[in-house]
């Protein structure tokens, strides 16, 4: 009798366990076999070659590129994916808020390998409506672009997107339909590529950090953030904010110089604003992990000291890091890095420590948001040997890093190209698999 009641109730839990699995919508397994349903069909990848082509030609904000719409129209194929991603049934309808992985910081972090930044592009501030994208000189962004950023190892895409001139008026400030579609589109080439996308707030001077400034710069910020979540609610965590760009005192001698009390301050409340609004907006929204930036996203330990977290178990600390400033971003500075000179690496290993000490131990998880060496006369040998130093001691600290890649290659700006978007090919692998060496 005690056996047949076992073998009962083995049987009762293998029939719920089989029910459970059939309708288990929101399984991962399941939104892949939707996304290759979606990148397999032909049309769509035509429509985008067309978008492609559209935007090779464009140096800057000619008259093609002034948000005509057609053309920077998702292919229906994208909107099916868009909806996949953004966890939406057929109907449109959104599902509920279980498709994210509760993890902390640290977990998710430790997913994060190595990560590009497509700059210069959604975070470019000229031309109009979506044209601003092409308006610094890089080409409309295609899937394929993002393709090669995965293939060459990179899981990670950073989005700089500058939602100034894409905003109605106050009070809503409700942003750009197109525009939103358009940032949408460019976060799902990631996400269906398996990539951790990051989104910010990038070139925005409402955000200027004063006690004069802060009532104006929380409303735009918190209406903003409103909006962008909600559109986003229900993507998994692989889709993360980040609250501000550099936040600073722009064009005040405390602008590059680690802030004044005041700027530190503001900059507090703004990330404070930022995270309360994130977790109240329904969705995936409470689960997701935020990014929020030290004052200018600084990287001096000077100005860690008044910096204030949010309590929050899923927030990541955002730094920039072009370090040693002389040879990764100052223009006359010196042109060569070498391991074997102590002065070289000395500051590498010192920021990495202070990242360290300062957060990463004390449960606070840091990603360097932006790096890089820019090319100087091809430095070639330089800008890889530093890479690999660079990426191998971040990671030995857990501190994943993200090449700013601004698609420039020549001229008098800065030269942080690695792809050649429009060939789609890396213009120096050299660094790139220096940067893949330096995590093994
Ligand atoms: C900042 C700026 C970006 C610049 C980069 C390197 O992120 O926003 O435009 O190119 O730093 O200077």
């Amino acid at each position: 009798m005690k056996k047949l009641y076992k073998s009962l109730s083995l049987l009762i839990l293998l029939l719920s366990l089989g029910a459970l699995l059939a309708c288990g919508k929101n399984t991962p397994a399941d939104k892949d076999v939707g996304k290759d349903a979606v990148i397999s069909e032909g049309a769509s990848k035509e429509e985008i070659s067309d978008k492609e082509k559209a935007g090779e030609d464009e140096a800057g904000p000619t008259d093609e590129s002034k948000g005509t719409g057609d053309k920077n129209q998702p292919a229906d194929g994208d909107k099916i994916a868009s909806d996949e991603a953004a966890g939406k049934d057929a109907a449109g309808e959104e599902e509920t808020a279980e498709n994210i992985r509760d993890i902390s910081a640290a977990e998710l972090v430790s997913e994060i390998k190595i990560g590009w930044n497509l700059g210069n592009t959604l975070d470019a501030t000229g031309g109009a409506g979506i044209g601003s994208e092409t308006s610094w000189g890089n080409p409309f962004t295609t899937r394929e672009m993002i393709d090669a950023v995965k293939e060459a190892g990179f899981n990670t895409l950073r989005l700089p997107t500058t939602w100034e001139k894409h905003l109605g008026p106050a009070p809503d400030y409700k942003i750009d339909k197109a525009w939103l579609e358009r940032v949408r589109t460019i976060v799902d080439y990631g996400i269906e590529n398996d990539m951790f996308v990051i989104i910010n707030m990038h070139h925005e001077d409402w955000h200027f950090p004063s006690y004069d400034n802060y009532e104006s710069a929380k409303a735009i910020l918190t209406s903003v953030w409103a909006q962008i979540a909600q559109e986003f609610a229900g993507y998994d965590e692989h889709l993360i904010f980040e609250g501000m760009n550099e936040p600073r005192m722009k064009g005040t001698q405390f602008e590059w110089t680690g802030g004044n009390e005041e700027g530190r301050d503001v900059v507090n409340l703004l990330n404070a604003d930022f995270v309360e609004t994130i977790r109240n907006s329904g969705g995936n929204n409470a689960k997701r992990h935020l990014m929020i930036p030290t004052y200018a996203a600084s990287s001096d330990p000077r100005t860690w000291n008044d910096f204030v977290i949010p309590e929050d178990d899923k927030l990541i600390i955002s730094i920039h890091a072009y370090t040693p400033y002389n040879f990764a971003l100052n223009k006359s500075g010196t042109s060569v890095w070498s391991l074997d000179n102590a002065n070289d690496t000395r500051e590498i290993d010192y920021l990495m420590e202070n990242l360290y000490n300062n957060f990463v131990s004390q449960g606070h998880p840091v990603i360097i948001g932006e790096f890089g060496a820019m090319d100087k006369n091809n430095n070639l040998e330089s800008r890889a040997a530093w890479s690999e130093y660079y990426v191998k001691k971040a990671k030995e600290k857990g501190i994943p890093c993200i090449w700013w890649d601004n698609g420039a290659f020549f001229g008098g700006g800065e030269l942080f190209g690695l792809l050649d978007r429009r060939q789609l090919s890396w213009k120096y692998p050299e660094v790139v698999n220096a940067l893949m060496k330096g995590l093994e």
